[in-house]
């Protein structure tokens, strides 16, 4: 009996999980990554695992000595967009042989800020989809944000990658097509979102058929407790406060108005083939059990661990093994508890949007998306308050013009669409 095959043999894998969620085809051997969004707060964590990953510890490596290759990865690439300044430093200290600077003018800096790489240096957006689909990469971890991850994220699938899937967006605006190319290519699609994971943990070795009900915990973010009107003049410094996770900021606000769990609801239906009705949101302010399952005995399995992305990241990379850990442990007998209460819909209406979405499917998912995208930002740059956000989505949703099965081509359109139509709304309340 081979490795592989002991592998998955011994654990049982849920049969009748999703073709996606299956242990991947070639589980032995030095698995090389392409890591996009490397910049960013996944990205960072993703560094983290893979540090934890080399032979020699990296605090006994001495100034500007090469980590190289892990035991169990490689970094093969890595993409940043804004931030050539992280980028160079990952560069530095993990010796990739693909770098992609997404952002066409900030990577004309690169050979200033990096001018020992000898590498290959690709720019822009069609840099990412090259890395992406390298004949030479095994995984990918799409931890890019936002609409800005979805053609690279399609690109990996379609060439029947592993994809750690962070970028929840790629679910949301084209869960149909992701899953049915998942589907018939072979990609896996394997959840780094830490709701997710947790779901997809305690799947494994159970049956989706005897699910009653999947519950994904939300923290309730910085205005967990406020009023609306208390939330009315909340700054964005305020929102970006997220009290136990540290997130870019795009999530971080999706969390203090509840939008990012209205996104999870959308992801967990694709990524998991629910009913929407089988999903339930509970607000616990913790952020130590990362989401449950309710089978139909009655029995309740869940996911727990300190807020660390090392985990779920980790768990993805090495599935269906496990390994020894960078992320925080649990503290049994620190004097803590665990609360559960509802979610209060009149203070965080995007919850509805997000139940909404996942039951008509379509395009309501990309037109969603790119509202929130469009009134997020417009938040953040003082344009608007935190709680027209919300409504502004409402109103482009509700006026477009809704497709059952929208191709590639509609969702790019509908997507343009969508942002043109936020901007207007923002324009002119
Ligand atoms: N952070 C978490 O704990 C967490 C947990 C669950 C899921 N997620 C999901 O993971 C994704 C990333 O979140 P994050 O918190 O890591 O965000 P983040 O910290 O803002 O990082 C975003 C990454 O995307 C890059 N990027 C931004 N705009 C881009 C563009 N137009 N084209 C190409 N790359 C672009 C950024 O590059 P520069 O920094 O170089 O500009 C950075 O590497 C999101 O979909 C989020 O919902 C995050």
């Amino acid at each position: 009996m081979t490795r592989d095959s002991r592998i998955a043999d011994t654990l049982g894998v849920a049969a009748d999980l999703p073709a996606w969620l299956q242990p991947p085809a070639v589980l032995s051997g030095r698995k090389r990554l392409a890591l996009l969004g490397g910049t960013g707060s996944i990205g960072q964590s993703t560094l983290r695992v893979l540090r934890h990953d080399q032979v020699r510890p990296f605090e006994t490596l001495g100034v500007g000595e090469a980590c190289g290759a892990g035991r169990r990865f490689e970094l093969y690439g890595i993409s940043g967009h804004g931030n050539l300044g992280a980028l160079a430093a990952a560069v530095q200290e993990f010796r990739p042989q693909v770098v992609v600077g997404s952002d066409r003018e900030v990577a004309r800096g690169w050979n200033a800020c990096c001018p020992g790489f000898v590498g290959e240096f690709y720019e822009g957006p069609e840099g990412l989809v090259r890395l992406a689909s390298d004949p030479a990469v095994d995984v990918v971890v799409a931890g890019i944000v936002g609409r800005a991850g979805l053609e690279s994220t399609l690109a990996a699938i379609e060439c029947g990658k592993v994809v750690g899937l962070a970028n929840k967006e790629t679910l949301v605006m084209a869960g149909h097509l992701a899953t049915d190319l998942a589907e018939r290519t072979g990609a896996r699609l394997l959840p780094v979102d830490s709701e997710h994971n947790a779901i997809f943990q305690c799947l494994l070795g159970a049956g989706r058929k005897q699910v009653r009900r999947v519950v994904l915990t939300a923290s309730g973010g910085p205005f967990r407790t406020w009023t609306v009107a208390e939330q009315a003049s909340a700054t964005p410094q305020q929102a970006l406060a997220h009290p136990t996770w540290k997130m870019g900021a795009k999530i971080s606000i999706d969390s203090a108005t509840m939008m990012n769990k209205a996104l999870e609801l959308i992801e967990a239906k694709w990524l998991f083939d629910l009913e929407v009705e089988q999903l339930q949101v509970v607000v616990h302010p913790e952020s130590i059990v990362h989401s449950l399952v309710e089978f139909v005995d009655g029995s309740v399995l869940a996911q727990l661990s300190p807020p660390d992305m090392a985990l779920p990241i980790q768990q993805v990379l090495d599935f269906p093994e496990r390994v020894e850990s960078p992320a925080k442990k649990m503290d049994f007998l620190a004097n803590w508890s665990l609360n559960f209460h509802s979610p209060d819909l009149d203070r965080f209406p995007a919850l509805l949007l997000g139940l909404e979405v996942a039951r008509r499917g379509g395009s309501c998912g990309v037109v969603l998306n790119a509202a929130n995208e469009v009134a997020v930002q417009a938040f953040l740059d003082g344009g608007i308050g935190f709680t027209q956000i919300v409504p502004i989505c409402r109103r482009v949703l509700d006026s477009h013009p809704f497709e059952a099965y929208p191709d590639l081509r509609s969702l790019l359109d509908l997507d343009r669409w969508a942002r043109q139509e936020t901007t207007q709304c923002i324009s002119k309340p």
